[in-house]
């Protein structure tokens, strides 16, 4: 099942620490938005989409990706995965990009996120929160998660 992964990390890296656990286990390369073509999403079966969480949503690039996606033909069967850090380990935080993919007709493979460390706003004043999230165990859940992607 030939994977990529388009991820962005601009806090903290700890998106790219889940990314990298995900990609070992999916034997997939890790890329940022601006090195996908989007137009050649096709080539892919499982692409997945990950990033901290910024206002509630996917970083803007990772949705602007979102958004070039080309919708797939009806006879391919063209999945997204969708995960991320953030300060909440709020699932709906998702809602925003999985809103495109599905409005694209690709199927939801299925969905991680975990804890990450956190300085927005006032938190930087106290060193953050969650510091040293994710941590061994959550990565090993994103582990555990990828391989229930694979074919
Ligand atoms: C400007 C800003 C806004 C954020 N907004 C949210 C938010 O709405 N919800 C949330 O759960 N976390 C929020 N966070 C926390 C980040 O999602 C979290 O630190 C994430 O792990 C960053 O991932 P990264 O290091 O891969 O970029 C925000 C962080 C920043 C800097």
């Amino acid at each position: 099942m030939k994977t990529i992964i388009v991820c962005v990390s601009e806090s903290h890296g700890n998106t790219m620490k889940v990314a990298k656990a995900m990609a070992e286990v999916l034997d997939a390369p890790v890329v940022s938005p601006e090195e996908f073509d989007a137009g050649k999403a096709g080539e892919y079966d499982l692409i997945g989409l990950g990033s901290g969480i910024y206002k509630g949503k996917h970083h803007k690039s990772i949705l602007e990706l979102a958004e070039k996606l080309p919708e797939p033909d009806e006879e391919q069967d063209k999945s997204v995965f969708i995960f991320s850090t953030a300060g909440k380990g709020d699932i709906n935080q998702h809602r925003h990009l999985n809103l495109i993919i599905s409005k694209k007709g690709y199927r939801n493979a299925g969905e991680f996120i975990c804890k990450g460390w956190d300085t927005a706003g006032l938190f930087k004043y106290i060193g953050g929160i969650n510091k040293g999230l994710p941590n061994r165990a959550m990565i090993e859940q994103a582990r555990d998660f990828a391989k229930t992607l694979r074919a």
